[in-house]
């Protein structure tokens, strides 16, 4: 079922599935399975998609919100879904222990757009695991959890944890970057989807140096002087897949931003503002100009749970 109402019902246990921004993302190799080695600072919004969930007497899953129509075909949210997944993987892990995973009603609100570079399905995936761990009453082993993570998404042990890292290797060695000050940004999509495997192809150079140490420092121009040293190594090869990333790139330069870059593999690019404020006013003019794409002000967290 799906709908634009937000059924995320009362009584249901909640859960918030950030948005992930990487600040800046250096590919430094190629492992032997194809995948990537990635150097990146990444950072989670307040905002994102958002779970509901309550034990019930069969499994059922439920999209909602402005970007429900993109994962429903036929009235019905996909069996497959990274939401579904977790859900199966974490009771395969419990009941294989010997304890409970009883049916669950789970509920997504997608307000995030999808295939956008911000980690949209690998965040429910991530919101997923936190959320039934609550409804299941179980704690997993830190490292245990991880792995169901990896297993679901490279960026999914990044979303568990939602606050500013620097994720190495494909993604699962996470170090966390407690010196990293709130930003104030603005997250803006042209609604067009971005496939991350072919934009990972067409990349010409896959070992690009590591990224030098993060500011010990909170200091905001301390963190633009660190930032705007880096890049994204995928933003050339998405800017030939789809020229609007050009477009939104110079909208956003010329709305105020400190520092503009496109996140993941795109097609989200972000802006940094000094404050929220003028994220918004930037996020006004800009949905003016093109009132059917995607414009998010947004603040990064600092380490604490969003609700
Ligand atoms: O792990 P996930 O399913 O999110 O990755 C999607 C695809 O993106 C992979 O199949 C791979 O082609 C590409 N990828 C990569 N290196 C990474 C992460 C993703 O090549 N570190």
């Amino acid at each position: 079922m799906a709908g634009l109402e937000s059924p995320l019902s009362a009584g249901a246990i909640l859960e918030v599935a950030p948005a992930k921004v990487n600040l800046a993302l250096h590919v430094t190799g190629l492992r032997s399975d194809g995948y990537h080695l990635l150097d990146s600072i990444v950072t989670f919004t307040r905002q994102g998609d958002r779970l509901g969930c309550s034990t019930s007497n069969a499994d059922s899953f439920t999209v909602c919100g402005r970007f429900a129509a993109l994962l429903v075909t036929g009235g019905e949210a996909p069996a497959d879904n990274l939401v579904t997944k977790a859900r199966d993987r974490l009771r395969r892990y419990l009941e294989s222990r010997g304890q409970s995973a009883p049916p669950v009603a789970i509920t997504l609100e997608k307000n995030l757009p999808v295939a956008a570079g911000i980690g949209g399905g690998s965040a429910d995936a991530a919101a997923t695991l936190r959320l039934l761990q609550k409804v299941w009453n179980a704690t997993l082993p830190a490292a245990d959890l991880s792995m169901i993570a990896l297993a679901l998404g490279a960026d999914v042990p990044m979303c568990l944890a939602s606050l500013p890292l620097r994720a190495l290797g494909v993604g699962e060695t996470l170090a966390p970057l407690e010196s990293m000050p709130r930003f104030a940004i603005l997250l803006a999509n042209p609604l067009k989807a971005v496939s991350t495997p072919d934009i990972f192809r067409q990349l010409t150079s896959k070992t690009n140096p590591p990224i030098s140490p993060a500011p010990k420092s909170s200091a905001h121009g301390d963190w633009l002087d660190f930032l705007g040293e880096l890049r994204n190594d995928l933003e050339t090869p998405a800017r030939t897949v789809l020229p609007e990333i050009a477009v939104l790139a110079d909208m956003l330069g010329e709305s105020g931003a400190e520092l503009v870059r496109m996140s993941g593999s795109g097609a989200t690019c972000f802006g940094i503002y000094a404050d929220l404020a003028s994220a918004k006013t930037a996020a006004r003019a800009m949905e003016e100009q093109m009132p059917d794409w995607y414009f998010q002000p947004a603040e990064t967290l600092q380490g604490e749970r969003p609700t």
